[in-house]
């Protein structure tokens, strides 16, 4: 198959698709696979490596969408890509279809099959390619907790895991999922005293088997939460109710229960935070002051480690780009049932319902394309 790799436009985006080492590996199957030039560049990748391992690099991203039959790509396209993709050509890549309408119709438009990272799921409802980057957020919030809890960046001006003589500080993590587990490993290392809550007492149980002796559980109801936060010196937000947005745990008047210079991170903040008072920012501009609590809510915190997320990334996706790339999609996903689940659009019709109801639009069932 002929796999293309465009350089990614979206803004402050510096991850790619593939590596150099799942280059070399597509590339010994038989497969040709094109690099746009500098592509890897923002994750550290450089075209020489791409060109040791086996791909060739093409100029521009005309080109790259021109030759190939598979398109590997990090984020959605965006709109002056919309008209480099042909019929047929196959898109693997994050989509979020249910929150982008034009988005949506350009791909029924545009005939191309869409198979979408964020709804490839396994048997157990685990979703294999969001898993990486929760982790990378998850240890990610407690740097950046760690960091604006110091006094010049408006914090309390406290050291997470305190000195002998000096208590640690608190941290809580509302939500023991994978963004929280991977919070409370990296809290708990630093030293500081760190209670996860979460209403699944199956998960609370196993994180207490696992965790280190610094991490405490506790079931997360507004009860609870109202007395914790009057101690916390980081409360990290990592809340997810899946298909649905996430529960405001924290609401506006809990502010004032909190010490000044306490620190939020919201990472559920994608889909709307369970922090009322968070909303979207920037890694240019990541926090806000209200009642002098600090709030940290970036929406793609994996985008500020590009080398670490691309490579946590590609570690994910290219198993499934290999199946796609030796059997070509329709066997691929008529083979592995997780394959057939990231299909969100084929050939000008949305397969995926919930991306079909979002929009009030028609929808076919995947499996009308499966049967030959
Ligand atoms: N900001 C970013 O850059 C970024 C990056 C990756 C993931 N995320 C987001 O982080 C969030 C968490 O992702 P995840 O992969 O850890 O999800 P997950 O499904 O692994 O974990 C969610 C946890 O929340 C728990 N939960 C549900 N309701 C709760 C409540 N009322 N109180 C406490 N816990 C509750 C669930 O039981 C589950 O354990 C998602 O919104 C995800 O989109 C954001």
């Amino acid at each position: 198959m002929i796999i293309g790799v465009p350089k990614e436009i979206k803004n402050n985006e510096n991850r790619v698709a593939l590596t150099p080492a799942g280059a070399k590996e597509l590339v010994k199957r038989g497969h040709v696979v094109y690099v746009q030039h500098t592509a890897g560049e923002g994750s550290g990748f450089l075209d020489e490596e791409y060109v040791a391992a086996g791909a060739q690099i093409l100029p521009t991203i005309e080109d790259t969408y021109a030759i190939a039959e598979m398109i590997m790509k990090v984020k959605e396209p965006i709109e002056s890509e919309y008209a480099l993709i042909k019929e047929d050509q196959l898109l693997f890549t994050y989509f979020h279809f249910a929150s982008h309408e034009p988005l949506t119709k350009a791909m029924v438009e545009n005939k191309s099959v869409c198979l979408a990272y964020e709804t490839v799921e396994k048997a157990d409802r685990s979703l294999p390619l969001l898993i990486p980057m929760s982790e990378v957020a998850g240890r990610m919030a407690v740097q950046k907790g760690a960091n604006y809890l110091e006094k010049p960046l408006k914090g309390r001006g406290i050291l997470l895991g305190g000195v002998p003589g000096v208590l640690p500080a608190k941290v809580l993590i509302l939500g023991g999922g994978i963004v929280g587990t991977q919070a409370a490993w990296m809290a708990a290392g630093l030293g500081a005293d760190v209670t996860i809550m979460d209403v699944s007492l199956q998960r609370m149980r196993y994180l207490d088997d696992v965790m280190p002796p610094n991490v405490n559980t506790m079931m997360s109801n507004e009860y609870n939460i109202r007395k914790l936060i009057k101690q916390a010196d980081l409360i990290i937000g990592a809340v997810l109710i899946p298909g649905a947005k996430a529960p405001h745990l924290i609401t506006r008047d809990m502010l004032k229960e909190m010490v000044p210079g306490t620190v939020l991170v919201d990472v559920a903040v994608d889909q709307g935070g369970c922090i009322e008072t968070c909303k979207p920012t920037t890694h240019e501009n990541p926090t806000f002051i209200i009642d002098d609590v600090v709030h940290y809510c970036v929406a793609n915190m994996p985008g500020a480690v590009p080398y670490t997320s691309t490579l946590a990334l590609t570690n994910a996706t290219l198993p499934y780009a290999i199946q796609l790339a030796d059997k070509g999609w329709k066997q691929a996903c008529i083979d592995n049932n997780e394959l057939k689940l990231g299909l969100n659009v084929i050939q000008g019709e949305i397969v995926y319902k919930a991306v079909a109801d979002a929009f009030d639009m028609p929808y076919a069932m995947v499996d009308k394309y499966l049967m030959d």
